[in-house]
């Protein structure tokens, strides 16, 4: 059975800030942000968007009533949870409106998340064929102002449907996993930041990446001639492209070519909008799916999963026939171009402000907020959302 995505969204907040003027700010050369880390915009959610809003807005833009009664699990994929009991994902069932008739789950494992959600979907799907899963990956990735990891923070979701005879990619039957306890990133359950070893996790991610392709190719008997693009968790854009270059002298110069080429397209988003952990993989292949529009069916793209702590993952898929009219293209494009700027200051107060612990009344300001689904306010320890 062909099982895959058959349904991809995705959502940023409306407010982002200049990665030239945050270096400035930092006293940093812009081009360490532009070139060196590869990062334009950062986007900056403001206090009315959280990982369960910034999730059901991703989820709105693509999903109609038949899905809505089809989804019997949603699963969410977050490093950035709300709550240590209750799933994010419980939350966006409901402001979504879907069937009841469902189970929905949280799944941790930083930003390996949404990949394992996504397995676990596969599974779902083989014994249920006529059901489809939500799989989100949903996040705001925290350092801290005036930290190393500032350059590299972010905020945002995909949602995909996952589902039999998928109209945009069908998942190939080989994956590849590797697990190791290690510390590179980690963030414990009573700080709002996360904790890293930043020279390591880039090693860690570079080593897992070997690890795992290795592996994959062992398992399926293909090279890299095999593969039109290659995504990849991108923590920032460089990243992926440290990776890339381990593997290019086993191709031919045209192999690499359209390999650096067609990775370039697929960093475009992410660079516009920084990590944003869980998703951010998706957002890769949303990019290079979107902006590509030479990309024939038939391609096989393959996609590196990195989650800190840590798991790695590479697994393959082919496009399908007219996967491009099942993108929402003009929706993201309209969702870049309406996004307002923010200075330096502006982002230092709005990473600042919190929502509080003690069990008090706030009521948020939700008109400047662009998003149909936002955080409207706490009372009794509750989050109030609300879709306008
Ligand atoms: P840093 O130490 O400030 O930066 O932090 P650097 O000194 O390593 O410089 C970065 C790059 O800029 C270097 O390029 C410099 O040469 C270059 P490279 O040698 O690496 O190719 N550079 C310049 N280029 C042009 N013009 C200039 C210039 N100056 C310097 N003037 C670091 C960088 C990424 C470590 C930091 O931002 C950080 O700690 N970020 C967070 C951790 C992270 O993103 N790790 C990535 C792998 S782990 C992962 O992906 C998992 C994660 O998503 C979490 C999860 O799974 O949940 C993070």
């Amino acid at each position: 059975m062909n099982i895959g995505i058959d349904k991809i969204g995705f959502y940023t907040p409306h407010l982002y800030v200049d990665m030239n003027k945050l270096a400035v700010a930092r006293d940093i050369e812009p081009e360490k942000f532009t070139v060196g880390i590869g990062q334009e915009k950062m986007a900056i959610p403001p206090i009315t968007q959280d990982p369960v809003t910034l999730a059901a807005n991703a989820a709105l833009g693509i999903l109609n009533e038949a899905d809505k009664e089809k989804i019997d699990f949603v699963i969410f994929g977050t490093e950035s949870g709300i709550d240590n009991s209750k799933s994010a994902g419980v939350y966006v069932h409901n402001l979504l409106g879907l069937n009841p008739h469902a189970r929905t789950v949280e799944m941790k494992q930083a930003c390996y998340g949404a990949t394992a959600g996504i397995q676990l979907a596969k599974g779902h799907i083989a014994l249920n064929p006529e059901s489809k899963v939500l799989v989100i990956g949903s996040d705001i990735a925290r350092y801290g102002l005036n930290t190393p990891g500032e350059s590299t923070q972010g905020a945002g979701a995909v949602a995909m449907v996952i589902s039999a005879n998928p109209r945009i990619m069908v998942l190939e039957e080989h994956s590849a996993y590797f697990t190791n306890d290690i510390m590179d990133f980690w963030r414990p359950i009573y700080s709002d930041k996360a904790f890293v070893d930043g020279k390591f996790s880039n090693e860690q991610y570079i080593y897992f990446f070997s690890k795992v392709w290795e592996q994959y190719k062992e398992k399926s008997g293909l090279e890299l001639k095999d593969f039109e693009a290659i995504c990849y968790h991108l923590p920032y854009t460089k990243m992926g492209l440290k990776a890339l270059r381990t593997i290019l002298d086993e191709g031919t110069e045209e192999d690499n070519e359209r390999l650096v080429a067609n990775y370039q397209v697929s960093t475009q988003y992410n660079r516009n909008v920084g990590n944003i952990y869980t998703g951010s993989l998706y957002l890769s292949l949303l990019s290079l799916l979107e902006l590509n529009e030479g990309l024939e069916a038939g391609s096989r793209v393959g996609l590196y999963s990195y989650g800190s702590g840590a798991v790695g993952e590479f697994f393959t898929g082919i496009l399908q026939s007219d996967y491009r009219e099942h993108l929402h293209i003009n929706d993201h494009k309209h969702l870049f171009d309406s996004r307002m700027e923010v200075t330096v200051p502006e982002y230092e107060k709005l990473f600042e402000e919190t929502l509080p612990v003690d069990g008090s009344t706030l009521e948020l300001d939700i008109t400047k907020d662009t998003a149909a689904i936002c955080l409207s306010g706490v009372e009794d320890n509750k989050r109030l959302y609300v879709r306008k």
